[in-house]
């Protein structure tokens, strides 16, 4: 077998396998192989989120288990919640995330990542919380599916992925400057970056000294990379992420709207993220996913594979749409 799903996974099978246990059949091949593991967790909604089995989830997907669901809804049981088995084209879906190679090649793919900052004085900034991580595991499985990966990114601490190009930037304009110098040819355009919204009217050339009153700052919006990128070029395929601390949905319904984008990504951010750490700097997410005629969950799991998961959703949807590359002498047939 190239790859095992459990499906559907029971609490009592997840946590046998988080223990090792190798007395039946099931789990003794499970232990035995070294293939990649998928499981599709089915249970009744209190077991799924009693503390035991959230705690073995989290200990596979740390382990590299691949998690697909479950989804909500009414279960056999007669209660309502999370817990029931994803339909079968959703897993076969998710399942194909381990084997997806070559759907974006041809393409090219600009991602932005990390945080900006914007100089208050000469030693001070304004920034954020963003490490990048996202937006890097962005543009490696964009490689891996066969694009050409344009990074464009913020000061972060990360060592460049092989097989890409790296722009590197500090503020939000010069993010700007970059993206539009370099999108001729782009196909599908991925904004994980974390840009700044304001940046200070004035800059201090000198180091600002402390007084003994308040003081205040002036801040005027920066350019939104995203919205002029969809403004300038209307047929390139455009991603957005939205971070929020409420009203997730809600909010990035309002994105997909506003900036005209094909798909947002949606993540939760600061004390709100109750079943993650918080996508701000940690390596794992979850991601809810927008777009004109749907929207699909990415449960929690490790940002790599959120980000393999992501690019799949975004070639097909890419495909299904047939959009065209924003270079005129570079035609992307439409699909059958
Ligand atoms: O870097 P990590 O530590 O891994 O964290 C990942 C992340 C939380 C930064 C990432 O998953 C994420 O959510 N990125 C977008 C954060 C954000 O700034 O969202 P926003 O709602 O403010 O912006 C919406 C979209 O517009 C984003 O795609 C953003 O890149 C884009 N934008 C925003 C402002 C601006 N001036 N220009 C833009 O292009």
């Amino acid at each position: 077998a190239d790859a095992i799903l459990v499906a559907p996974a029971s609490a009592d099978f997840l946590a046998r396998l988080t223990q090792g246990r190798a007395d039946d059949l099931l789990s003794a091949i499970c232990l035995a192989s070294d293939v990649p593991l998928a499981m599709a967790p089915a249970m009744n909604t209190r077991m799924w989120q009693n503390a035991a089995t959230q705690q073995n989830a989290r200990t596979l997907l740390a382990r590299g288990v691949l998690m697909l669901g479950p989804d909500e809804g009414e279960q056999a049981c007669g209660e309502t919640g999370a817990g029931r088995l994803q339909a079968p084209e959703v897993l076969l879906a998710g399942l194909a995330e381990l084997f997806q190679s070559g759907v974006l090649s041809g393409k090219t793919v600009m991602v932005t990542a990390g945080p900006t900052r914007e100089a208050v004085d000469a030693v001070r900034y304004l920034s954020n919380h963003s490490s990048g991580k996202m937006g890097f595991s962005v543009a490696e499985a964009a490689v891996e599916a066969g694009a050409r990966v344009i990074l464009v990114c913020g000061p972060v601490g990360l060592s460049t992925p092989d097989h890409l190009q790296r722009l590197n930037v500090v503020t939000a304009q010069e993010m700007f400057d970059t993206v539009m110098a370099h999108i001729q040819g782009v196909d599908i355009f991925i904004a994980t970056a974390a840009v700044a919204d304001y940046r200070p009217v004035e800059v201090a050339t000198g180091k600002t000294k402390k007084k003994a009153e308040r003081i205040q700052l002036e801040l005027e919006p920066t350019p939104d990379i995203l919205a002029e990128v969809k403004a300038r070029f209307p047929r390139l395929f455009c991603v957005g992420f939205a971070a929020e601390t409420e009203s997730l949905d809600e909010y990035a319904q309002d994105k997909l709207q506003r900036k005209g984008v094909e798909m947002i990504a949606a993540n939760w951010v600061g004390p709100a993220a109750t079943d993650t750490e918080g996508a701000f700097g940690s390596d794992t997410n979850a991601l809810r996913l927008f777009w004109k005629d749907g929207e699909s969950e990415l449960p929690l799991a490790s940002k790599d594979k959120l980000a393999r998961q992501l690019i799949l959703q975004i070639a097909q949807l890419e495909e299904m749409q047939g959009q065209h590359t924003i270079d005129d002498d570079k035609v992307v047939s439409l699909p059958a």
